[in-house]
């Protein structure tokens, strides 16, 4: 996949990651252990080894599939994270649920509510997708406020649905349609940054 207009605003951008990224994702994966670990997927019975090589593998596999899209979200030109667009499904359902994780160092700027804005208008007015979900354990106060910013719907919990950090947990999902955008999510935040 290689979009065919660069998404940025700003000094955030999210570029299609790819094999340079490597020893930059590993190095930020292994740094931010107790940054991140507590909100990571895990495999039921299976110790967590961090591998960008790997994860970069399976994002360009499922890429070319057209079941996933793998991003760097970049500040200033820096790799300062990721945003991962999955279960992408074309057709009656037309959705696809984003993930994402940033740089301790990073926190606080605002980069993942910009990345995430820059994403679906990506997914949507590019891709044509009508919907797009976050699932965010109850517990991520940090991340509920990525999507209050951007001001998704939240649609329920799902119970004990992901394996997350050595066990199944519980998420709210959080969603939002190609009606209940109407325009940029870019302008959505500001204008809900403004209030
Ligand atoms: C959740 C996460 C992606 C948010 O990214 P971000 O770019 O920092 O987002 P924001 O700048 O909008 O900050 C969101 C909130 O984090 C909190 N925050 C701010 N600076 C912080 C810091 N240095 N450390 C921890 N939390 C901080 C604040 O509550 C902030 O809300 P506010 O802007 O109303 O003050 C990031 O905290 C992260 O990567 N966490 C670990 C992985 C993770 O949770 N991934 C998401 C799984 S659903």
């Amino acid at each position: 996949m290689n979009p065919i207009r660069p998404i940025a605003h700003g000094s955030v951008a999210l570029r299609p990651v790819g094999r340079r990224d490597y020893w930059r994702l590993q190095h930020l994966l292994t740094l931010d252990r107790d940054w991140l670990e507590p909100w990571e997927a895990t495999t039921p019975g299976l110790r967590t080894v961090v591998n960008a090589g790997w994860m970069i593998s399976s994002l360009k596999s499922q890429a070319r599939r057209g079941t996933g899209y793998g991003f760097v979200i970049l500040k200033n030109g820096e790799v300062v994270g990721q945003l991962n667009v999955a279960n992408v499904q074309h057709g009656s359902v037309s959705s696809a649920t984003i993930g994402y994780w940033i740089a301790q160092s990073a926190a606080g700027q605002n980069i993942t509510p910009t990345a995430v804005a820059l994403a679906i208008d990506y997914l949507m007015d590019d891709l044509g997708l009508h919907r797009v979900e976050i699932d965010i354990r109850p517990e991520n106060a940090a991340s509920l406020r990525v999507v209050e910013k951007l001001g998704l719907r939240l649609e329920g919990i799902k119970e004990r649905f992901i394996h997350i950090d050595g066990g199944w947990r519980d998420h709210k999902v959080f969603a939002i349609t190609a009606e209940e955008k109407n325009g940029s999510m870019l302008t959505r935040l500001a204008n809900t940054r403004s209030e």
